[in-house]
């Protein structure tokens, strides 16, 4: 009997060893150990020895219980560990290979060009002021000495929404709001926004652009004041370089009105295709704010006045960096607004 327990050990050891899986190790420790394996035949053979022999055998039997028990836990231990090893050798990252590139977006060259003038303001002490692209007729229009029936009205067609509504066709309106708003007090504000004219899309226009207005009211605001604020602006867009003139003309939010214009950054002045041969390249509106606007816009003109300007932001690059097309401006062609990817 000790002899058939024996070898039942030795072949129990073999097929523990030779197990390939969690699972078949459990199937294994089932049929030595379990209530149909072979032990419990030789057992049964138990009542036939003497009592000594009784406990000789006992003995042997949990000896063999013992050892196939400890060598099934060591065996599923190693199998663990093997487990363990080959997932850990599968999700091996060598962190020696070079990465995939997450492309990155970038701000788009209008949306830059808006953010370094508002630098330029906000260093001058202005706020930036918003208003709505659905505006109401009389805020682009009446307070800013626009009546119905004035020729200007004609010169920004527009797109109505409804009798007294209208896509805004200026960044102007945002003056009549934030006066209206601040009630007599001084005030520097620079507002940009989307505008909307109704012109046929071509090289030069778009139904949509953007704009940047300008107002700056107080006690002691001069033209020379205004003058003086440009070239601080032109000169950070355009370069040190640049020298600004005034021209003549008429809008009819301010009085006196004038063009400005902006010594040629290709030529320096001397005449090329860039200023078409003018040595000046106009960049802007802007003028001395209207009594009338003032007035409307519950402002004392007789104790305050203010200048005003108005950048196309569009215009601002296509000179500056050469564009053709502004339609190139709207297409959301990676291969055109990858040129203004600022680097770092
Ligand atoms: N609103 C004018 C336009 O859209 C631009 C402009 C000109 C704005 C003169 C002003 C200004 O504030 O003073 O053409």
């Amino acid at each position: 009997m000790i002899d058939q327990l024996k070898q039942l050990l030795k072949k129990a050891i073999t097929e523990i060893e030779s197990v390939k899986s969690p699972h078949e190790l459990s199937e294994v420790k089932a049929a030595y150990l379990g209530k149909k394996s072979p032990l419990q035949e030789i057992m049964k053979t138990m009542r036939d020895l003497t009592q000594d022999e009784k406990k000789e055998f006992g003995l042997r039997v949990n000896e063999f219980k013992q050892f196939v028990e400890e060598k099934i836990d060591a065996m599923r231990n190693i199998m663990e560990e093997r487990i363990i090893q080959d997932k850990l050798n599968d999700e091996t990252i060598d962190v020696t290979l070079p990465g995939k590139k997450v492309p990155t977006g970038s701000i788009h060259p209008i949306t830059q060009i808006i953010e370094e003038i508002e630098d330029v303001f906000i260093g001058m002490g202005y706020r930036i002021a918003e208003g709505p692209e659905v505006e109401l007729d009389e805020y682009n229009f009446e307070l800013l000495n626009v009546p119905k029936g004035h020729p200007a009205r004609d010169m920004q067609d527009s797109f109505y929404v409804d009798e007294n509504h209208l896509l805004r066709t200026h960044t102007s309106p945002v003056q009549a709001r934030t006066m209206l708003h601040l009630k007599g007090k001084p005030l520097k504000i620079i507002c940009p926004g989307k505008v909307y004219r109704k012109d046929d899309d071509d090289a030069t226009h778009s139904h949509q652009f953007t704009q940047i207005e300008g107002l700056a009211v107080g006690e002691d605001i001069s033209m020379s004041d205004l003058k003086g604020t440009l070239s601080v602006l032109v000169k950070k867009m355009f370069g040190d370089d640049r020298k600004i003139r005034f021209r003549p003309s008429f809008f009819p939010f301010t009085e006196p009105s004038v063009e400005v214009d902006i010594s040629c950054f290709k030529c320096g002045g001397k005449g090329c295709n860039m200023c078409k041969q003018a040595g000046w390249i106009e960049i802007l509106g802007a003028g001395m704010v209207h009594p009338n606007v003032l007035e409307a816009c519950g402002y004392d003109p007789n104790k305050m006045q203010g200048f005003a300007f108005g950048v196309g932001i569009e215009r601002v690059a296509l000179l500056r960096y050469g564009i053709d097309d502004i339609r190139n401006l709207y297409a959301n062609d990676l291969r055109f607004l990858n040129q203004f990817v600022k680097k770092g």
